[in-house]
């Protein structure tokens, strides 16, 4: 196995070397004109029932449209009635914890080699002069994942429904050899919040995204309308945001989100991303009934989008532009 050249984060810490230049994160223009730590508002986003949005009853009709308003402005919503209890997610927060709580040589087991994307690490290197997101991260496949299907599978029928189509109609884009890629995420104490990012602006390249944030510890916001909004935490909740290939297939109905993750001086903060892909042979477009007179297609047919998404994220540009 390929040692990886870089330190964690959690590596950098125990060293006692200070903060290596290499985080100092550099504004990407108008949207981080503000210090990275300057106070934000919280963004108002509903808590759907998922049970309910299914429900063929007035509430459940009401849902729907709860979601279709939610999803087509913020491109985030928390979702409740999500079938996990407490107690299971109390225990994924627990293995996230005591994972990255290990001694080092213990986590180094479980390495991620160079190229690949499971195993623990530290922000993926991309490039030499990449400045580093302040970021430990452990990415599996986890009998976790599995308790997700029914969500993906729910949450993907009520968005379909939302828009007023065939409830199957993303489900078969997403396709039999859908991948879920889950990644444990760790952001140590940062001295330098105001200058160092957890994970820079980005909007994801999957379909869609499941989210266990910290139940503690803020951290995530969202960009609306040029300006950051911290997402609420709402306990025994996921949350839920669109990814560029759900943009693509609502035909830009639907918003995938520009967002990121800012430090904090005193308290280290958890999250559990799962990131919901269609089979890489899945030809990902507009849905036919949403190309309108009114609405042009504004998309192209796609396939393998994640692998698109991170040559244009490498050079800097918007990835959906590899849709445009
Ligand atoms: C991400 O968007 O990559 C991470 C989200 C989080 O840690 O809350
Ligand atoms: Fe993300």
């Amino acid at each position: 196995m390929e040692k990886p050249k870089f330190k964690t984060v959690q590596e950098v810490i125990a060293s006692g070397e200070g903060l290596p230049e290499r985080y100092l994160h550099t504004p990407t223009g108008d949207i981080e004109s503000q210090p990275l730590d300057a106070p934000v508002p919280e963004m108002d986003i509903p808590a759907i029932d998922l049970i309910l949005l299914l429900s063929p009853s007035d509430n459940g009709r009401q849902e729907l449209s709860k979601l279709h308003s939610a999803l087509s402005t913020w491109g985030v919503v928390q979702v409740m009635n999500h079938g996990m209890t407490e107690a299971f997610l109390e225990k994924i927060y627990e293995l996230t914890k005591q994972f990255f709580a290990l001694p080092t040589e213990e986590k180094q087991k479980y390495a991620r080699e160079i190229g690949s994307i499971q195993g623990y690490g530290n922000d993926m290197i991309l490039s030499d002069d990449q400045v580093l997101d302040w970021i430990d991260r452990l990415e599996t496949l986890h009998e976790y994942t599995m308790k997700q299907q029914v969500v993906i599978k729910q949450f993907f029928k009520g968005m379909a429904r939302s828009l007023e189509l065939d409830e199957n109609c993303f489900l078969d884009m997403y396709g039999e050899n859908a991948m879920m890629d889950t990644r444990f995420n760790l952001y140590p104490p940062c001295p330098r919040p105001d200058k160092v990012i957890g994970v820079k602006p980005h909007a994801d390249g999957s379909a869609f995204t499941l989210l266990l944030p910290d139940k503690d510890v803020e951290g995530l916001q969202f960009l609306k309308d040029g300006k950051w909004y911290k997402a609420p935490i709402v306990p025994d909740t996921i949350l839920i945001n669109v990814g560029d290939q759900i943009e693509i297939m609502s035909n830009g109905i639907y918003k995938s989100p520009v967002h990121r993750v800012v430090t904090n001086r005193e308290k280290e903060r958890i999250s559990v991303a799962t990131f919901c892909v269609p089979g890489a042979d899945q030809e990902i477009h507009p849905v036919e009934a949403l190309v309108t007179e009114t609405r042009p297609r504004l998309y192209k047919t796609v396939k393998k989008y994640v692998e698109l998404y991170f040559e244009y994220y490498q050079q800097g540009r918007r990835p959906i532009e590899a849709a445009l």
